[in-house]
């Protein structure tokens, strides 16, 4: 494997990052999953975007966004990749230990793609499990989940917990206790025939799957609500499914002891999402 390190591409054994590296020290750092379908990184344009809101919330410099896309194209060439999952990833690079990062002279940029593995298709077809969570998601003060960062300690946490007991995601609630997101997703949940998910406010990575989601299932015809919602909001709901960049649109099978179908609204925004990645990639082509 070829991982693009700062300006270039290196063998995986010799992309190294200092012990001094601050994103180790300290755990400050930014990154972003992508997906390729067929050498074409859905989105990119959104993810950039996004990777340079978390950069400039911490104040830490990364390439522009011509230069960040050439070192993604560049590691999927040297390695042959066209379904591919990608992570860019930029610490603050290596200084003196001290919080302040003025220390540090030049952050770490990484780019790595790995041929995407698919999630087996029963998940699709049965729903997975889901916990809610003890962990909470961050207090938006303390450190906003809108920063997709390097500190995930209390996700982690969260999917242990998920492991313990057999689930296969967590449901994170706020530090208030309404509904957050997931580990590393966006929940939603489908109510009186009504699309809910919690709002930004809740204190969530407003992800960009969920974007999509949200504006499909306006653009026909389902009423959509974003707002703060309980436990028992997703114990009534009849349909719950999460999002993200790899999974798409993942159907959930069981919320703690709660049972849900695979219902119509799920199948019908995975179909709808599976079509977007599809008219995305024609009209990527096609501006070529
Ligand atoms: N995670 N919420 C959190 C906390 C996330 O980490 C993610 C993405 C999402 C969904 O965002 P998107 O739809 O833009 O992928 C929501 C990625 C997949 C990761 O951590 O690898």
């Amino acid at each position: 494997m070829y991982i693009y390190l700062n300006n270039k591409l290196v063998a995986e054994p010799e992309a190294v990052v200092s012990v001094y590296d601050h994103g180790f020290l300290y755990g400050d750092g930014i990154y972003e999953t992508m997906r390729a379908y067929k050498g074409t990184v859905f989105m990119s344009e959104r993810h950039i975007e996004r990777l340079g809101r978390s950069a400039s919330l911490l104040k830490l410099k990364i390439p522009d966004k011509k230069n960040i896309m050439h070192s993604v194209h560049k590691t999927l060439d040297a390695n042959k990749l066209s379904e591919a999952y990608i992570r860019i990833t930029v610490s603050r690079g290596k200084g003196p230990v001290g919080l302040d990062p003025a220390l540090c002279k030049e952050p770490s940029f990484v780019v790595f793609a790995e041929k995407f593995r698919e999630y087996p298709a029963a998940y699709y077809r049965d729903g997975v499990r889901l916990i809610i969570a003890k962990t909470r998601r961050n207090f938006i003060g303390a450190l906003d989940p809108r920063i997709k960062s390097l500190n995930f300690l209390n996700n982690i946490i969260a999917k242990m917990e998920a492991k313990e007991r057999g689930a296969y995601e967590a449901v994170m609630l706020n530090p208030q206790g309404f509904i957050a997101e997931g580990t590393i997703s966006n929940i939603f949940f489908v109510k009186d025939e009504m699309l809910c998910t919690p709002s930004v406010e809740a204190g969530i990575l407003d992800g960009i799957t969920r974007e999509i989601v949200i504006d499909l299932a306006k653009k026909n015809g389902l009423r959509v609500r974003e707002g703060l919602f309980s436990q028992e909001d997703i114990f009534k709901a009849t349909e719950v499914f999460f999002t993200n960049t790899t999974s798409e649109v993942m159907p959930v099978s069981m919320v703690e002891d709660r049972t849900y179908e695979i219902g119509k609204i799920t199948q019908r925004l995975r179909r709808l999402y599976k079509e977007e990645v599809k008219r995305y990639l024609k009209k990527t082509a096609d501006s070529k």
